[in-house]
């Protein structure tokens, strides 16, 4: 493990010192999340990481600790695909007064055509919408009660440019599940909500910001088309981001403290790869959030 020199190269003329912050990463267990985490630890940031499953963030943990042995690291449960589980873990932070700086949904799922969540929902759509929606509108409040800036943060993805008008005839693609535009369609949702909240939330406490990790070969490919697919993936992952560079987006929104709404991803090949810089942010993104919150709404209460 631990960071290339080329990042540490850009780390140290691009980012500023993360000493005194706190970081909360979903999913940090893994991929990307998990160099996230390691690149803030890097930085000075004390680390939460939100994960589903408890052994691996118990490993990930440890081998983060093997490299940076002063690092504060603190582990909580989360799993997106279930309300109660988002329930509890918004608890948890309120009853436990848990404070951080940036909280950074990383955690997201690929092409897991006919799997639920456990209140029902197709599974893309459920955890990388649905869930941050429902955990987003829960720690709201709380958010708005800390005394200082909270940087919130969505991971969406290039693909969400390529998204279709939302059909909300069909909107979990009931007739026909096609794996891209399902997640397309996720992400998108998850972009027009993050900026409708930072245009609403502009002149309080909380920062909404998107980023975006161009393409990088992680888990979250291999787990969707299977071992051979991701075998064959590796052998051209040269010509992706890795996760460690797909984290940057991040660390550069952080740097150049960028203002609400924004949208940080790779610049090169359509953000698919390459160092991070402000993207242009798409008309759907910001258009249509009202009848997509209406209809989340209406979902979620027919699903508690
Ligand atoms: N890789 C890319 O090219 C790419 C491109 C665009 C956007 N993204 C986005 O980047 C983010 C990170 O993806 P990655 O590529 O690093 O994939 P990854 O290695 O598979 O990491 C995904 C993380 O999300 C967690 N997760 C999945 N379902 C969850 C749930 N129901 N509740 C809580 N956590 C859950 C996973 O936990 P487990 O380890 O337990 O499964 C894992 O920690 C995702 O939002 C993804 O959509 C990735």
């Amino acid at each position: 493990m631990s960071l290339n020199k080329q990042t540490i190269k850009w780390l140290n003329k691009n980012a500023t010192s993360l000493s005194n912050k706190t970081i909360l990463i979903t999913g940090a267990n893994s991929g990307i999340g998990f160099k996230t985490a390691e690149v803030c630890l890097h930085l000075g940031a004390r680390v939460i990481m939100a994960c589903r499953n408890q052994s691996k963030a118990e490993v990930a943990k440890s081998s983060l600790i093997k490299d940076y042995p002063d690092a504060k690291i603190e582990l909580l449960s989360l799993d997106l695909a279930n309300f109660s589980s988002i329930d509890a873990f918004v608890n948890q932070i309120i009853d436990n007064k848990i404070d951080f700086d940036v909280f950074v949904n990383n955690a997201g799922v690929f092409h897991r055509p006919g799997e639920k969540t456990a209140d029902g929902l197709e599974e893309v759509l459920g955890v990388n919408y649905f869930g941050v929606y429902y955990l987003t509108q829960k720690l709201l409040p709380y958010l708005k009660s800390l005394n200082h800036e909270v940087v919130y943060v969505t991971t969406i993805s290039m693909i969400h440019k390529f998204a279709k008008k939302i059909n909300y005839n069909d909107f979990f693609f009931e007739k026909q599940y096609k794996n891209v535009p399902v997640y397309a369609r996720s992400k998108l949702c998850l972009a027009k909500y993050t900026y409708y909240l930072s245009q609403k939330y502009k002149e309080t406490n909380i920062k909404f910001i998107m980023t975006h990790p161009g393409i990088a070969i992680t888990p979250l490919g291999v787990n969707a088309y299977g071992k051979k697919v991701g075998k064959a993936a590796k052998a051209i992952k040269w010509m992706f981001n890795s996760p460690e560079k797909s984290s940057l987006s991040l660390i550069f929104a952080l740097s150049h403290n960028v203002s609400a709404g924004t949208i940080v991803g790779p610049n090169k090949l359509f953000g698919g790869w390459g160092y991070p810089k402000i993207n242009k942010i798409a008309k759907k993104v910001k258009e249509g959030a009202d009848k997509l919150i209406e209809f989340t709404e209406k979902t979620i209460k027919e699903r508690i």
